[in-house]
C-alpha cells in the first residue's frame, strides 16, 4: 500500500480517503473545473471518485503517484504524476473556492522536488488547454518551457478535442533554478 504523503507549510498531499469521495463530488462536479481537464466527465458521477478511491493500490503498483491535496479541512484538489517514456506527466486540479491562495504553488513545488531529488526524473511534462491561463501561469512560474502545441479530448466537453500547450520541464533546469534562487520565497516555497 502506498502511504507516501508530502508536507508543505499549509498542505498535506497525502493518499486518497474515504472521506475525500464527497468533496470530490462536489468540486469535480463544477464545469469550471472538469472542462480544464482530459478525463473527467460533466456531469461528474458519484461512482466515478469512489471507483478511483478502490483503484489506489492498482494505481500505485502502475507508478502513478496519486495525492489528495488537503487543507486541514479535507480534500480541496488532487495532484498526480504519471510516469512516461523518460519522465512524468503532472496533473493537478483544486476545488474552485481554494483558486488564486497560491495552493498549487505549494502542492507543485513539493511534488517537483519529489520528482527531481527524490526520483531523480529526468523530465516533467503537463498539457493545459490553450484557453488555461492560470495553469499555463503557474507552469511559467515554476520555469517550465513550451515544448509545442498538441491535441487532447476533454470529457466533460462530451469527449471533443481541443489544442492544448505542451510543457516541460527538465531536471537540469529544474536543478539550476532552485540552486539560483536561493532566498527566493516564491520560487522555493
Ligand atoms: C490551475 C490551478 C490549479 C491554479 O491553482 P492556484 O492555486 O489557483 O494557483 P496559484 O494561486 O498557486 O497561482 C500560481 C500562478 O498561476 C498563475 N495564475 C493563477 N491564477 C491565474 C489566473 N486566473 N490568470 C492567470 N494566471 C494565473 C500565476 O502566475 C500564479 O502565480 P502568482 O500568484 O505568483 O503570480 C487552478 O486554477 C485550478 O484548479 N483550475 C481548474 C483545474 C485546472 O485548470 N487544472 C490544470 C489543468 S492543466
Amino acid at each position: 500500500m502506498n502511504t507516501l504523503a508530502l508536507e508543505t507549510k499549509r498542505l498535506t498531499l497525502r493518499r486518497m480517503q474515504v472521506a475525500d469521495c464527497e468533496r470530490m463530488v462536489q468540486y469535480l462536479g463544477d464545469f469550471e473545473v472538469s472542462s480544464k481537464l482530459a478525463r473527467v466527465p460533466h456531469p461528474y458521477p458519484p461512482e466515478h471518485a469512489r471507483e478511483i478511491l478502490s483503484k489506489q493500490d492498482k494505481i500505485a503498483a502502475q507508478g502513478i503517484l496519486a495525492f489528495t491535496i488537503d487543507d486541514g479541512t479535507g480534500l480541496v484538489g488532487g495532484i498526480n504524476a504519471r510516469p512516461f517514456e523518460d519522465g512524468h506527466y503532472v496533473g493537478y486540479w483544486l476545488g474552485k473556492p481554494y483558486w488564486g491562495k497560491g495552493y498549487m504553488s505549494e502542492a507543485l513545488a513539493a511534488v517537483l522536488h519529489h520528482l527531481f531529488v527524490t526520483l531523480s526524473t529526468p523530465k516533467v511534462r503537463s498539457t493545459v488547454f490553450l484557453e488555461n491561463a492560470a495553469s499555463a501561469g503557474l507552469l511559467s512560474k515554476f520555469g517550465y518551457e513550451l515544448l509545442g502545441q498538441s491535441e487532447d479530448p476533454c470529457a466533460a466537453r462530451g469527449g471533443r478535442i481541443f489544442p492544448v500547450r505542451v510543457f516541460e520541464l527538465s531536471r537540469e533546469r529544474y536543478l539550476y533554478i532552485m540552486q539560483n534562487a536561493e532566498g527566493q520565497e516564491e520560487v522555493r516555497l
